[in-house]
């Protein structure tokens, strides 16, 4: 929301204009702030001053005064969801579902898209988290494992697919460097499209402007959501449609289980004529942090988990299964044409509060820790565009062969956890595709690695390995 990248203003036209508007929008304090900094420090902090989009600043303001009302639960039942085919019948209309989402491929429509803006807090890891080194016995990073499958998707499908990179203003030259320092993972630099999240103001109880330094506003990425006007800023979406993607294949930086050219999910989402779809599984539990895949007034649309009341989430059917059973794993694919469309929206997606703790300038020019809960950041979602779009699937995959997120540094979604999942998918593909394996009962040490241009799925390693084939581990597959 601060207007980088605009022409300079002259300094002396900056410094009349901003005590008026900052008077104007509640943040005359800031004015307090300029005499205690030396010319640089100052000019530093007007041009941050100066580039605030001070409407949504006053949106802002409003949302920290009138928080927005608790999510209702009145009116929203459980959205039907493309379950996993357990029939014939079912077995055989996936495989027609399959072959859509196989010709997009084959016809070059489909550009990946990762949002890798996050700050990784959870995780305790000082880089961007695409650079993680998170695969069992290589160390691969998650990067180079979603480019790896990247790259098996061109070869396979002979498509050009590109490549964008959401990351933000904190993590986006350490990301640029990772890629170049790696010739791109062999992906062609001019195939590989990195753009920078937005950043709001974290504003106090009060709705007013906040310091990390003495010279430089407390400022936070705008959310995944921010993915749409970063779209739009960076002008990828024409690129999109000049090179003929009309389809972007969504993901998260943190999840190397990702399958980033899944032809059945592409296929659900292109049988449907949706605008926008969503990968689902059955929550773990009612706890689990996952956004909930509901209808509201019959439209679908996912609901942050923060946002479900407890008793809600624990609601049960009489056969015991949860009410509210598919949470969203944040993998989608949307419609190019659907997101030009979200551009063009004065009315775009809801901005989200969170109130959380940061290190803080004081009023006497100190660093403090704020008090808990005192900093109010504003994020968008990416899953709230479902509401704008005119039809969704929701498609139920297997948890254990797509979803092993990087999030927390021990523990459940963990690195070693996702090894563990990713150990454990390997195995079960090479059993699947008949060779003479045992599950190993630790799968917490280096075992197995399969790169994704060996195979990127079940079914591609069934066609390149012999069945009874009995391999020694560790066993590393790559081409
Ligand atoms: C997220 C989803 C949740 C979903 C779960 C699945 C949100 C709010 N919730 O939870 O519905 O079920 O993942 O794993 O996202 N990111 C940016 N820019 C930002 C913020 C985040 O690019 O400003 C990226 C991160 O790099 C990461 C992803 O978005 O790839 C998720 O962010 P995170 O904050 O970790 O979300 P979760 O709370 O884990």
């Amino acid at each position: 929301m601060l207007n980088e990248g605009k022409a300079p203003v002259e300094e002396s036209e900056i410094e009349s204009q901003l005590a008026e508007r900052l008077e104007e929008h509640g943040q005359e304090h800031a004015l307090r702030w300029l005499p205690q900094l030396n010319e640089a420090q100052r000019r530093h902090l007007m041009e941050q001053l100066v580039a605030i989009d001070y409407e949504r600043l006053d949106e802002f303001r409003e949302l920290v005064q009138v928080p927005p009302t608790v999510t209702s639960f009145l009116g929203i039942e459980p959205a039907p969801v493309e379950r996993l085919p357990v029939t014939d019948g079912q077995t055989q209309r996936d495989q027609t579902i399959r072959q859509l989402g196989a010709q997009a491929l084959e016809a070059d429509r489909v550009a990946a898209l990762t949002v890798a803006g996050g700050q990784g807090t959870r995780l305790r890891y000082d880089h961007p988290k695409g650079m993680y080194p998170v695969s069992p016995i290589r160390g691969k990073s998650l990067f180079e494992l979603f480019a790896e499958q990247i790259l098996a998707a061109r070869q396979r499908y002979g498509c050009g697919m590109p490549w964008l990179i959401m990351t933000s203003y904190t993590n986006d030259d350490e990301t640029r460097h990772f890629f170049s320092e790696n010739d791109f993972f062999g992906l062609g630099e001019d195939m590989v499209h990195f753009f920078i999240q937005q950043r709001n103001p974290i504003l106090d109880a009060g709705g007013r402007l906040l310091r990390a330094e003495p010279d430089a506003l407390l400022l936070g990425p705008d959310g995944h959501g921010g993915t749409f006007e970063a779209l739009g800023k960076s002008r990828l979406l024409d690129v999109l449609r000049q090179g003929g993607w009309d389809l972007m294949t969504y993901f998260q930086v943190d999840n190397p289980l990702v399958t980033v050219a899944d032809e059945r999910f592409i296929g659900h989402h292109l049988n449907k004529d949706a605008d926008f779809s969503c990968k689902v599984v059955p929550k773990r539990d009612p706890e689990e942090g996952l956004g909930l895949a509901v209808l509201r007034g019959g439209r679908p649309i996912v609901i942050e988990y923060v946002d479900v009341p407890p008793p809600v989430a624990a609601e049960r059917l009489a056969n015991g299964t949860l009410r509210y059973l598919f949470g969203s794993i944040a993998i989608h694919v949307m419609d190019v044409p659907f997101a030009e469309r979200l551009l063009g929206r004065k009315d775009s997606l809801p901005w989200h509060l969170a109130k959380k703790q940061y290190e803080i300038v004081n009023e006497e020019g100190q660093k403090v820790l704020s008090p808990k809960g005192a900093c109010h950041k504003f994020e968008r979602f990416v899953f709230d565009a479902l509401a704008m779009a005119d039809e969704c699937a929701f498609v139920e995959v297997q948890r254990q062969t797509q979803f092993a997120p990087v999030k927390n540094a021990e523990g459940e979604d963990s690195p070693a956890s996702a090894r563990h999942f990713m150990q454990l998918m390997w195995i079960q593909w090479l059993q699947a595709a008949g060779a003479d394996v045992q599950m190993p009962k630790n799968l917490d040490e280096p075992l197995i690695e399969i790169s994704p241009l060996f195979a990127s799925t079940a079914e591609q390693l069934k066609e390149r390995i012999e069945p009874g084939w009995k391999p020694s581990f560790p066993l590393v597959l790559e081409p």
